[in-house]
């Protein structure tokens, strides 16, 4: 079995990205400039832009956070999203989910200039992935996508399973899956809590990527001989051996499936720090133009 070190290869790209940002900067170019909104105290939301904005530092990019209360009404914040659309020294910025339900999370998306969505979650970014144009590619598949390309894992012509259908990792993740390329080219099968037997759908997997957010779920019995397991699962649960009071468990019962696995990533240390390069990689490609003039 070989862990997939989401820690160590996170950190080979950022290494990359600081040095692009390092040429930028001596050709005379202004440097990338993220920014991200923060609507309330949630507390992973909280953690998530918190470490956001570290890795933005740690990789030369100018980062500004924009926070507002609760009950900031609907029209402010499509107010400041119009704002960072129109400042040309934003390259790209992020609205942190979930938000108040008194907010329209479609319709706040919907208001980015998909030219500057690095979160990749705007409806011209999701459609142009759909059809395999190029566009920003939401940040969680695109870190699994780099992991397996890192890894040299091969994909093409494999069964991959991918648990979970949501719009930010389980849908667009399955697109990337079966779409023409390696990583790409899989035969996928979407699993969804309306699934009829999983187990036996997850043990004629080659590759399994866990996105559903219930902790231990893939058990040592759902998953065959040399599979390759990814888990995105991260839900918070009670703990009182850290001083936040918390850890991150996984959807993976780690310690019975990891020994069946040709393959695993942990949690922590797998897919959620390359979420956030992910995201990095996205501004970069904003700031240099690369999809979008
Ligand atoms: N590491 C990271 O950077 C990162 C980023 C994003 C998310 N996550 C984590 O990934 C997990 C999933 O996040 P998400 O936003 O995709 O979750 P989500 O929107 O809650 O979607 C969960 C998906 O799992 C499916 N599901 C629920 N129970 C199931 C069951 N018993 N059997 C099969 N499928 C089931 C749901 O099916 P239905 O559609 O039928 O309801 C849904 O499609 C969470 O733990 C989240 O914290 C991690």
């Amino acid at each position: 079995m070989q862990l997939i070190d989401g820690k160590a290869i996170s950190a080979e790209i950022k290494q990359e990205i600081a040095r692009e940002v390092e040429q930028i900067i001596a050709s005379g170019k202004k440097r990338p400039h993220l920014a991200a909104i923060l609507v309330g105290h949630d507390g992973g939301s909280e953690t998530y832009v918190a470490n956001k904005v570290k890795s933005c530092h740690e990789v030369g990019f100018e980062s500004t956070l924009i926070r507002f209360e609760d009950n900031v009404p609907e029209t402010e914040l499509l107010q400041k999203v119009d704002e960072l659309n129109n400042n040309p020294d934003i390259d790209g910025f992020i609205v942190q989910l979930p938000l108040p339900k008194h907010i329209s999370e479609n319709k706040i998306i919907e208001a980015i200039d998909y030219k500057k969505d690095v979160d990749g979650f705007h409806p011209i970014n999701t459609g142009r992935l759909l059809k395999g144009m190029p566009c920003f590619i939401s940040a969680t598949p695109y870190g699994i996508m780099e992991l397996l390309k890192r890894y040299n894992i091969e994909t093409v012509g494999k069964h991959c399973v991918v648990l979970g259908r949501s719009n930010i990792v389980g849908r667009p993740v399955s697109v990337l899956m079966s779409l023409k390329g390696n990583p790409g080219d899989a035969t996928v099968t979407v699993c969804h809590s309306k699934t009829h037997n999983l187990k036996e759908v997850c043990r004629s997997a080659d590759i399994i990527i866990a996105a559903i957010g219930i902790p231990e779920f893939l058990k040592a019995d759902m998953v065959g001989e040399g599979a390759i397991v990814i888990d995105v699962g991260t839900t918070r649960v009670p703990s009182d051996k850290t001083k936040s009071g918390f850890k991150l468990k996984g959807d993976v019962d780690f310690e019975q499936v990891a020994p069946k696995c040709s393959y695993i990533s942990p949690v922590p240390g797998g897919v959620g720090l390359m979420t956030i390069v992910a995201l990095l990689k996205n501004t970069l490609l904003a700031a240099k133009k690369e999809i979008y003039l």
